[in-house]
């Protein structure tokens, strides 16, 4: 909590300011009571209309000056909070942007959008509790109180007795409730991942028929978090009618012994009404004074959670870059690479691998599902950093080019792609943001998309829909490289990336790529060895680890991994036909 609070330096002024407007809206409002009071003793019961009038006009300024600064005080903790919110967001989402993909796989999608949005919200209206109530309430009780006991001490004594009980009614009950909301807050969190998991993923849900498990999972975070919350609730109503009990039983108390005092003639009955209306103010400050404790402790858990997420360090970083090596030619050296995804796995996913791959050359990569093909290529753009060994590009290790540069002359057309919302043009502009007209529509050309964008009424600009929907499986890929072949890289990674295009325009595409960019190096995985059937050398993976390297005729002779796909596949074409 204390750390985020930086974050509110912009607003320093307001944060200064509205406690002591807040502490005007006290004096003010503590006074009002007291002219009463006079108005009573001294207006009413004395006959005399003009003091009443007076006074009266001043507690009418009173309440004015003390509305005045309750509006003011509101405003300024309204925008010191919102701009806390504001900026701290911002702070989360600009390092956000630094993750690597090992850190957005620590955190979740999901939990980190809690985190930016929910877990935000909660801190920001803490804060604006804290700037409202954080002065005021103590203020209000101490005042309130110094005033009861300057009308009368012996009266006011009946204070000595309530606020001790209702401090340990707090004690005792206040750890309760905490338990209880700390409990709704984590049922609220699970329901959100819940259902943001299954939004992310609604299609899946609907392909595999799969509504009624999510329905029940829904129903059953859903039930959860509301008994969960029907039990803090039930604390809040019985703390309630306790508290009416207390104020009321103050009152009768003080009554009862301000009547003596009256009767007596020790005590006006003016004085009674003032400290009267006294006792609520005590009374309602306590209970501020109380949610806000109660306040702070819940939102510990989300400033911590947003604080997790400003402290995360990317692993992936440009500390030992030269912002002015380039990549040139697109060679790549893995010089006994091993990699793991969680450091402290035993099992290395990629295995120490040593290869060379020429500038230029194409390399198809085959093999098995989980052979580690795309954690392989992931680690010439540092998607992420090898855990032991070296990858070099152009006899460089890959850290020691920015991630810009690296980036840029390394396209990679990850195998799950996403295109996002906007026009076709706009997502192809993600390759080369000043590419020309003609650029892109080479780039189309030879990723085989040309024809079908402009088979569509709106061509380049059609709109794509949030994440790309407006098109098929097949059409998205070709999107994807064409955005791809837009960067001009020297080096392109196709991952499984014409999985989805049949045969015929998948060969027009490599045809394509052979042609219009031949200094590339061109690294493509494949399913189908047809794919990369012509590439200059095949790479053979098995478990993580090369299991052979060469051209088709080579590995169709001693591979024999390589010779069971092929043989497999062939079948399936032979008897099932073109696919
Ligand atoms: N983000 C990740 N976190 C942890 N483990 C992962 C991650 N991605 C992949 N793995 C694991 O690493 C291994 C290699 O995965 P990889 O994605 O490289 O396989 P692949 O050869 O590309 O498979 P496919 O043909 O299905 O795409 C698998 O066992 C997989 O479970
Ligand atoms: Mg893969």
């Amino acid at each position: 909590m204390g750390k985020l609070i930086k974050y509110a330096k912009p607003y320093i002024w307001q944060s200064i300011i509205c406690p002591f407007l807040m502490t005007g809206e006290v004096l003010f409002e503590v006074l009002i009571p007291l002219y009463m009071g006079r108005i009573v003793d001294i207006g009413i019961t004395g006959g005399d209309i003009r003091y009443v009038m007076t006074t009266g006009a001043k507690m009418v300024a009173m309440a004015g000056a003390s509305l005045l600064c309750g509006a003011l005080a509101a405003r300024l903790a309204a925008v010191a909070s919102m701009g806390l919110g504001a900026r701290v967001r911002e702070a989360m989402f600009q390092n956000i942007q630094t993750f690597s993909f090992a850190n957005i796989d620590r955190f979740s999608t999901a939990s980190l959008v809690t985190r930016l949005t929910t877990d935000v919200t909660t801190v920001q209206n803490m804060y604006q509790m804290m700037l409202r109530i954080f002065f005021r309430a103590p203020l209000q009780f101490i005042c309130a109180l110094v005033m009861s006991f300057r009308i009368n001490t012996n009266v006011s004594k009946v204070f000595l007795v309530v606020i001790p009980l209702i401090l340990l009614a707090l004690v005792i009950f206040g750890p309760i409730a905490m338990q209880r909301f700390k409990r709704m807050f984590k049922m609220f969190d699970g329901l959100n991942a819940s259902v943001q998991e299954n939004l992310i993923a609604i299609r899946v849900v609907k392909a595999f028929v799969r509504g009624t498990h999510e329905k029940q999972k829904f129903k059953k975070a859903n039930d959860d978090l509301m008994h969960a919350a029907v039990s803090a609730e039930r604390l809040m109503v019985t703390a309630q009618p306790m508290m009416m009990l207390t104020m009321y039983g103050t009152i009768l108390a003080i009554a009862y012994i301000s009547s003596r005092y009256i009767i007596a003639g020790q005590m006006e009955v003016g004085s009674l009404a003032t400290i009267l209306t006294y006792i609520m103010r005590i009374l309602i400050s306590v209970v501020m004074i109380a949610m806000m404790f109660v306040n702070y402790v819940m939102s510990r858990a989300a400033a911590s959670r947003i604080q997790e997420v400003l402290d995360e360090k990317p692993d992936v970083n440009d500390a030992q870059a030269d912002p002015a090596l380039q990549v040139e030619n697109g060679d790549v050296e893995y010089r006994d690479v091993c990699f793991k995804y969680d450091a402290q796995g035993k099992k290395n996913v990629v295995d120490h691998v040593t290869l060379h791959i020429h500038a230029g050359e194409t390399i198809g990569v085959i093999g098995g599902t989980g052979s580690a093909k795309t954690t392989l290529v992931s680690l010439i753009p540092r998607l992420y950093d090898v855990t032991g060994g070296e990858v070099l590009v152009d006899g460089h290790n890959v850290r020691e080019y920015t991630l810009e540069n690296l980036r840029e002359a390394v396209s990679m057309v990850l195998q799950s792609n996403v295109l996002f919302s906007g026009s076709i043009l706009d997502n192809l502009r993600w390759g080369d943001k000043n590419a020309s007209l003609e650029e892109v529509e080479a780039a189309c050309r030879a990723a085989q998309a040309h024809d079908f964008i402009m088979a569509f009424p709106d061509g380049y600009d059609t709109d794509l829909g949030q994440g790309g929907v407006n098109v098929s499986g097949g059409q998205k890929q070709r999107l994807c490289i064409a955005r791809a072949l837009l960067k001009k890289p020297k080096i392109l990674i196709l991952d499984d990336s014409t999985s989805a295009v049949d045969t015929f325009t998948d060969s027009k595409i490599r045809e394509a790529l052979r042609s219009n960019l031949p200094n590339t190096t061109k690294i493509i995985i494949a399913q189908r060895i047809n794919s990369v059937s012509d590439a200059d050398r095949i790479l053979v993976l098995d478990n993580g680890k090369i299991s052979d390297i060469g051209t088709h005729e080579e590995l169709l002779e001693r591979s024999m991994i390589y010779r069971e796909v092929y043989h497999s596949q062939q079948k399936g074409t032979i008897e099932g036909g073109e696919s």
